[in-house]
């Protein structure tokens, strides 16, 4: 796989197949995804990752507060803006009605809506969980260095045979997180990502969300 085939490829997917994923493996992705860029090179991610009981334990922590009715503890940065504008709030709301489309879900099942956030925590069966996690004191320029990194994690994954989806919806654990992973208090919990071998007969996973093209880049000094 070329890297275009593999930018081409990378999907969020949200059916995992339970095969546990070699430890090697992950080591190497990690490894090899620490290449990412990042400005002056202070390589400002930091990572988390569970596997087997500590996976479990967490899947189970967080059934047992959906079980009580609680639904999150707050994110800690709004993961989108108050008003998110157009285009914007169309295209998070296309993938979303797509997504739950190939859910079986209709549009106004509240209940359908909040069992498929709750498949966010339950890593969409997936065997590893990676959570990612900035030092507080860092700046917009370092987090975006941490959406690199996220990124080329990704990719590498793919060059395993193995799947991704990425899960803002984990930063509304974040006190729970904190507390079972010991994350240190100057630490902030940005994202999760669920890791492990796509379960190919799900419909869930033909979801092909859309791009806008070339639509919002500009070219200068190009042709006549
Ligand atoms: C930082 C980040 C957080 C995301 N969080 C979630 C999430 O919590 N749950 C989920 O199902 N998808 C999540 N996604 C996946 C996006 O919905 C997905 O990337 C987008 O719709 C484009 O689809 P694609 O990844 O299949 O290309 C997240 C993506 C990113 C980049």
């Amino acid at each position: 796989m070329n890297v275009t085939e593999a930018v081409q490829a990378r999907k969020s997917v949200r059916a995992f197949l339970s095969t546990p994923v070699p430890e090697d493996t992950i080591r190497q992705i990690l490894i090899d995804a620490a290449r990412a860029p990042s400005g002056g090179n202070v390589q400002p991610w930091k990572t988390y990752v569970l596997a087997g009981a500590a996976r479990d334990e967490l899947v189970k922590r967080i059934s047992d507060h959906w079980a009580a009715g609680n639904y999150g503890e707050g994110t800690e940065y709004a993961i989108y803006p108050k008003d998110l504008a157009e285009p914007y709030m169309s295209r998070r709301r296309d993938v979303g009605f797509k997504l739950y489309e190939l859910a079986g879900i209709a549009r106004d099942d509240k209940v359908g809506r909040l069992n498929q956030m709750f498949r966010n925590f339950e890593l969409f069966d997936a065997p590893v969980c990676m959570i990612f996690t900035i030092d507080r004191n860092m700046g917009l320029g370092q987090w975006a260095d941490l959406g690199m990194y996220i990124q080329t994690v990704a990719l590498l994954a793919l060059d395993h045979g193995l799947a991704t989806c990425l899960q803002e919806a984990w930063a509304n654990w974040h006190k729970t997180l904190t507390q079972m992973l010991s994350i240190p208090d100057h630490e902030m919990v940005f994202c999760g990502l669920a890791l492990g071998y796509e379960d190919t007969s799900a419909k869930v996973n033909t979801l092909r969300s859309e791009r806008a093209g070339l639509d919002d880049v500009k070219f200068f000094g190009f042709g006549k």
